[in-house]
């Protein structure tokens, strides 16, 4: 039997939904006998995407078989498409077709998209069934998997139907992580640093100091980055395990993020890209407001800009700004309430008034225009000495 020693587990204290995060790189060929400590036994519907499912479906359910265990694959298409009702319908559909009862359980094996209508699915069925997180991106890894945010999209907007649904067990293999899309990977470390901006200073610091191995997923750094995000959101959501307070925190970056998002249609950026270019601008903000200074603006960006995530504002009308930020989850009573930098590792929630964040916004895209000249600007060409 796998062990956990305290250097590759972190736990979410939830009272009696309490769970493990187990990160270690290699852990999926051990899954079997990992998944045998939350007490489950019997079948077990891995839930997971062809992308995925053709990288690691034969190891994962391999190692569930060698455990005991009978899986059985329910494959949804791969990107946000998976996130409707309609392919929560098709799970629930499999799991009653292969009778899966309480004690059995469903793994998803998958990025974010999966692990979140994956779970919902678990929480639904037969009001719920256990279900164990195994995420393959590091989005997934560092943010989606741990907390218990589960869901699907409505036509209407994002993550709209869902539940809070705590998983059994996250199990993290970082070894993973080295088949993701250089544009997935870059796009996670935006949520790597998003746990720096509100949390913790030496984290902030420690990440700037390893640009290089975060570009290129160093052994070394990858599994403790990954341990320390995990640590943050566990003790994050263990104390507002449904975001009446402190968790809205983990929000940072996301309200102009996932203004930007549903902006372009979620075709211009992928998600963490998105809130890379939400945390530019909403400490931007901060700064306009008087809550930061100049030097944390310009040592978030610069982190952001070293490991290669866009930085540029697309042009764009205030008011499209504005109306898509209102359609965020996070507006109470019509107010918007943002996320903003006081200080590296330290965050406040703000309501944003309109008529500041408008002033604010034409200064913003003046200032990108006149920085666009100078870059356009031709050099001036060296001139041709004269033939006599
Ligand atoms: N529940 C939460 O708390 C929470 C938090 C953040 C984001 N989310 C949700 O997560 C989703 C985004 O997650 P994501 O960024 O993981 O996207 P994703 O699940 O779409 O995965 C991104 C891509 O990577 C591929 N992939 C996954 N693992 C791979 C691997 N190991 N090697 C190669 N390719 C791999 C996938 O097939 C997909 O094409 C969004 O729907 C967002 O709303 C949820
Ligand atoms: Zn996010």
């Amino acid at each position: 039997m796998m062990t956990a020693s305290p250097a590759n587990r972190v736990q979410v204290a939830l009272g009696d939904r309490s769970y493990d995060i187990l990160i270690q790189p290699g852990i999926l060929n051990q899954l079997g006998q990992v998944l045998q400590g939350v007490g489950c036994s019997g079948r077990v519907g891995v839930v997971t995407n062809p992308v995925v499912n053709k990288l690691y479906g034969i190891e994962v359910c391999r190692a569930l078989t060698q455990a005991g265990f009978s899986p059985f694959l329910i494959i949804v298409p791969d990107g946000e498409q998976a996130k409707t009702v309609q392919w929560l319908a098709k799970i629930l559909d499999a799991l009653v077709i292969q009778r899966v009862e309480r004690q059995d359980m469903i793994v998803a094996l998958g990025g974010g998209v999966t692990g979140d209508v994956a779970g919902f699915a678990a929480s639904v069925y037969l009001r719920g069934i256990p279900f164990v997180q195994v995420p393959t991106t590091l989005v997934a890894q560092v943010d989606s998997s741990v907390g218990g945010k589960t869901g699907v999209n409505h036509p209407s907007g994002k993550n709209l139907i869902g539940a809070f649904y705590q998983p059994r067990m996250v199990v993290i293999d970082p070894r993973v992580l080295h088949t993701l899309s250089p544009r997935q990977w870059i796009a996670g470390l935006a949520e790597v640093i998003k746990y720096g901006m509100i949390a913790d200073k030496r984290f902030f610091a420690f990440l700037e100091e390893h640009v290089e191995g975060l570009r290129t997923r160093a052994e070394d750094v990858i599994p403790h980055v990954i341990r320390r995000c995990c640590e943050i959101k566990a003790e994050v959501v263990g104390g507002d395990e449904r975001e009446v307070g402190r968790r809205r925190i983990l929000n940072y970056g996301h309200t102009v993020g996932h203004a930007l998002e549903s902006w372009g249609h979620y075709k211009k950026w992928v998600h963490g890209e998105a809130v890379g270019l939400g945390m530019v601008q909403e400490a931007s903000m901060a700064q306009y407001l008087g809550i930061c200074s100049k030097d944390v603006v310009e040592c978030q960006d610069d982190l952001i800009k070293r490991v290669g995530l866009p930085i540029m504002m697309p042009k764009m009308k205030f008011l499209d700004l504005w109306q898509a930020m209102q359609h965020d989850k996070k507006v109470v009573k019509g107010d918007i309430h943002c996320v903003l930098p006081r200080r590296i590792g330290d965050v406040c929630v703000v309501p944003l008034v309109r008529e500041s964040i408008r002033k604010w916004f034409l200064v913003q895209q003046q200032a990108a225009t006149k920085a666009a000249k100078v870059f356009r600007k031709p050099a001036s060409r060296p001139r041709l000495a004269r033939k006599k």
